[in-house]
């Protein structure tokens, strides 16, 4: 499921929703009934207006509506922006090792773009609201 983020009819962030994906490598170890947000993205100019934190609410919205205890999702160990949004709408360390992921994208200009990143799992219980 990908959720968009407009404001008026402009594209300025997107995330994207997976049922099986902290059970599904390259996760080390399976959570179960864990769904999973990826692809957590928001345009340069307009971070730090609340949008991040908004796709998270409108997916774990969906997951909780469908019976869920928790979702999941990954995040580089370098990424202190990610981590900081995470941690403040609840996401914990889900104490599993840290893991490589990779991928590749196509950039604006049509380059090809290959990533790797050591990456830690974090998993947010939606059965309390957020500690601080
Ligand atoms: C990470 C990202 C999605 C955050 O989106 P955002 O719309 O700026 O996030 P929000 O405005 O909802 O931030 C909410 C809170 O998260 C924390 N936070 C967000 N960005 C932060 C930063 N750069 N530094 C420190 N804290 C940050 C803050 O606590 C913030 O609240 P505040 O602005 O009142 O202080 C955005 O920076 C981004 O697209 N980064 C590039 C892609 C990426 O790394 N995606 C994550 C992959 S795991």
């Amino acid at each position: 499921m990908v959720f968009l983020a407009f404001v008026d009819d402009e594209l300025v962030g997107h995330a994207v929703l997976t049922w099986d994906g902290a059970e599904s490598p390259p996760m080390p170890r399976k959570i179960e009934a864990c769904p999973n947000v990826s692809d957590v993205w928001v345009r340069p100019d307009w971070r730090r207006r609340g949008i991040g934190g908004s796709l998270l609410e409108a997916c774990e919205h969906v997951v909780r509506d469908q019976g869920f205890p928790r979702v999941g999702l990954s995040v580089g160990v370098d990424n202190a922006a990610a981590s900081a949004l995470y941690r403040s709408l609840g996401y914990r360390d889900a104490g599993i090792p840290e893991y490589q992921e990779s991928g590749r994208w196509v950039d604006a200009n049509g380059g090809l773009v290959e990533w790797n990143e050591t990456c830690r799992y974090m998993v947010r219980s939606l059965a309390e609201e957020p500690s601080p």
